[in-house]
Formats: structure tokens, sequence, C-alpha cells
């Protein structure tokens, strides 16, 4: 029996899971999502190409791998048909390579309209969602009242119409003012073009494919800090982003999780509401939003920026009994002669390393100041090839969160990745 591996974000999203997926895709037979929808947004570079994928999984220029979106997904026709005719449009036509779980749930016209309303209803505690309508959609699946993938093969009109009626009451009693018709025509006419693809009962394929010894790589979305039981509620995401999503997500047990990758930027960054205890406001945050390209690959919202936060990240390598730790972007921070860890908190006195319950602006992060290595990492193409100061802060890392970095990116294309082991 293979195990699955999982990659998942240890911060708050996008650390560069995209890119990382297709890299290792080659290692795998097949390459899964598990949670989230098009919230995600997840940035792949290669042949001077860019490519933005939401709901599809990122193995999906590798070579003609099987991909697979889980149960666990929440999956929008409408955004699904744009994503996929976009990457027919540039000459990778999906439709025989990626098949779809009957047990995802829909995302309807009316939910993307129930999470503008929720956020405009909350005012200046809105939590800045990606407006796809996500939290109305799991919302809908924990209390029983989803439409799944597989219902389009069965009473779906009737289904559908249910949930619509209920949508708009809801609408109303909030006082929001919309209109679907463009939006809904749109929407079925992706139904349509969604049954152009194979809808599977993933679980049995991907168990099966495991005892037929197949190897699966599941590609996690947003990140831990996002999740919804060890995120910082209620500024998180409604899916479990975490290694156990994995198993409910796409039915896998947990024995048979393998590896976990746990990815992680150089520094941090986080968009939309909530608390990011090492943010920066000065000029070195400018700097790292603006040499990162910190703008959402999605919403084009500008990330907030701040230092590396080890303990969050130990937290996170906690949740989610990370194996293996993958570093992404180490090159934005080329040019800065001094670099911060966060190594500790310091709350009302006391001093801790174990990520709290309630993170506040009471928080003052304790830093370790490491000196900046002055040197583009960007051509790097093996370890020999890092300088003295950049060896001596994976060190530093390795040691401070107890765990090997096997992978180092140091620019956003393909092979611009240093694998060590
Ligand atoms: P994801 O959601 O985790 O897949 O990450 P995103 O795609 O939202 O954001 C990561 C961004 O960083 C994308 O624009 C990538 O092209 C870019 N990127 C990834 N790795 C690196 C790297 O090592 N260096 C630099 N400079 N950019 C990177
Ligand atoms: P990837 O997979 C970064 C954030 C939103 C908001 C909160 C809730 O690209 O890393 P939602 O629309 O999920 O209800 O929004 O979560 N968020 C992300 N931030 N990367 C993501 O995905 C995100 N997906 C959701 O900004 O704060
Ligand atoms: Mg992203």
């Amino acid at each position: 029996m293979q195990k699955v591996d999982v990659l998942l974000g240890l911060q708050w999203g996008d650390e560069g899971k995209g890119k990382v997926v297709d890299v290792l895709t080659p290692r795998y037979d097949i390459v899964t999502r598990f949670q989230g929808g098009p919230n995600a947004g997840h940035t792949l570079e290669f042949d001077g190409q860019k490519y933005v994928l939401r709901s599809i999984p990122s193995g999906i220029f590798q070579g003609g791998k099987i991909n697979i979106i889980g149960n666990g997904v929440v999956l929008d026709p409408l955004l699904f048909m744009k994503e996929a005719q976009e990457l027919a449009a540039s000459g990778h036509d999906i439709t025989r390579q990626l098949k779809i779980s009957r047990k995802a749930h829909l995302i309807l016209p009316t939910h993307r309209i129930l999470d503008a309303a929720n956020e405009a209803a909350k005012g200046a505690g809105k939590i800045g969602t990606t407006g796809k309508g996500i939290g109305p959609t799991y919302t809908d699946k924990i209390s029983r009242n989803g439409l799944r993938v597989g219902d389009i093969e069965l009473n779906f009109a009737e289904k559908y119409a249910a949930a619509k009626t209920r949508h708009e009451k809801m609408i109303r009693s909030l006082n929001y003012d919309y209109d679907i018709t463009a939006l809904e025509q749109e929407w079925l006419q992706a139904i349509e073009f969604l049954k152009k693809f194979e809808f599977i009962d993933s679980e049995h394929v991907v168990n099966n494919a495991l005892r037929a010894g197949k190897s699966i790589l599941a590609e996690g979305a947003q990140g831990t800090l996002l999740d919804i039981d060890f995120g910082s509620y209620p500024f998180v995401t409604s899916s479990n982003t975490i290694c156990a999503g994995c198993c409910t997500g796409l039915g896998v047990a947990p024995r048979n999780i393998g590896e976990v990758f746990g990815i992680f930027k150089a520094y941090c960054t986080r968009v939309g509401s909530g608390p990011f205890p090492t943010e920066l406001f000065d000029a070195d945050g400018e700097k790292l939003c603006s040499i990162g390209h910190e703008f959402g690959a999605v919403t084009g919202r500008r990330r907030r920026t701040g230092w590396i936060d080890l303990v969050a990240l130990k937290y996170s390598i906690m949740i989610n009994g990370v194996t293996q730790l993958i570093m992404m972007k180490s090159d934005v921070l080329d040019t800065f002669p001094v670099i911060k860890a966060c190594t500790a908190y310091e709350i009302g006195g006391r001093v801790t390393s174990e990520f709290p319950f309630e993170i506040d602006d009471t928080i003052h992060p304790i830093y370790k100041e490491l000196p900046g290595w002055n040197t583009s990492l960007s051509e790097c193409k093996s370890e020999a090839d890092f300088p003295k100061e950049f060896k001596d802060y994976i060190a530093f890392l390795e040691k401070e969160l107890e765990t090997p970095i096997t992978i180092l990116s140091v620019g956003p294309d393909r092979h611009q990745t240093i694998v060590r082991k």
C-alpha cells in the first residue's frame, strides 16, 4: 500500500504551493486537491509563461498525470469553466486528465452573493474574504443543505431551486441588493460544461490507486494559520487546511499519510483582515512587498508583510506533523543587511514560544537578528552556490524548527528550485 504525501502551507497562504507541486509532480502518478476552492490562487511559471490555478490541481502541466478534485473541495462550475477554457486556449486541454469527486460541494451564484452580504453586514469587522462564496458553501455543507457534483446526475434542478429560494430569503434578510440573472445563466451553462469531465467516487479511486502501488501528492490550499480550527479565528477560511483535512477531504486513513511537506516563505505575508504579530508598517515592510511582488494572485489585493514568525511556524509544524520543510522566496531577502526572525512572543510581561489562544496587539515579537547575505540567490543552481550567511540562516531555522529544510526556492520559475536530498 502506498501512502499519500501532503504539501501544506504553514503560514497565511500564498507560500508558493503551486510552484512546488508542479516541481514535485514528476515523482507522482496522481495529484489531488482536498479542500478549499477558488479562493486559492496557485502560481506556476515555466518556459517564460505564468499560470494561476484556482480549482485545478497544480500537477496538470507535467506529462499527462491524473489530477483529482477531491470531495473536500468546493467547486464553482463557472470559475472552473473559465479556468479550464483559459488553459485550453494556451494549449493545455485537461478534459481527460482531470477527474472530479461526486462528493465535492458546488458553489452556487447565491453563495457568492451571500459571501458579499455577510461581509457587508460585518462592516469594519469584516474578514476580507476572497468573495468566492467559500464560507456560505461550507456552511451549507455542514448544515446538510449543500448541493454536490453528483447531484448534477440526479435531481439537480429541484435541489438547485430549493437552495436558491432559501438563499434569497437569507440575502433579503441582510437587506443586500443583488441581481443574479446574468450570473445564474452563465453558471447554469457552466454546469453543462462540467459534464465533459468524469465525475468519480474519488475515495475509491484514491484508495484503489494506493493499493495498486500508485503514488499520490495532495496539494493543500490556503495555510495552517487560516485553518477553521487552528487558525486566527474568526479571521480564517472555512475548511481544515491542515494535514488532517487531507484525510477527510480525500477519504484517506491517517495511517496512509506519508511525507508531510510544510511550505513557508522566508518572511511572512497575509491578505485580508486578522492578527499578524510580526507585521511591518515601515520601509522594510514596503520593501518586502515590492521585491516580493506581494499582491494577491486572484484578487490583486496588496498582501501585508512582516518578518518570519517561528512561534507560528513551530505551531504549524506540530499541528501538521511536518516531516520536511520547503523554504520559498529567500531571494526576496537578498538586499536586506539584517534579517529578523521572531523566536518568542512577549505578552503582558510573560515570554512564550507557544502560539496563544488570543492573538492581538498585546503580543510583542522578540526577534533574533541575523546578518544578510547581500548577494543575489536567484542564479544559484546548488547549495554549493549559496553565500555563507544564507547557509547560516538555513542552519538556524532547521535548529529552531527541529525539521530539515529539503527544498529551497530562489525564484518563481520551475527551475529556480534546489532540492537538497
Ligand atoms: P500559493 O498560493 O501558495 O501557490 O502561492 P501564490 O502563487 O499565491 O504566491 C506565491 C508567489 O510567489 C507567486 O507569484 C510565485 O510566482 C512567486 N514565487 C514562488 N516562489 C518564489 C521564489 O522562490 N522567489 C520569488 N521571488 N517568487 C516566488
Ligand atoms: P492560497 O491557496 C491567502 C484568506 C482571505 C481571507 C480569509 C477568508 O492561494 O494560499 P475565504 O474567501 O476563504 O472565505 O477568505 O482567507 N484566504 C487566502 N489568503 N491565500 C489563499 O489561498 C487564501 N484563501 C483564502 O484573504 O482573509
Ligand atoms: Mg495563492
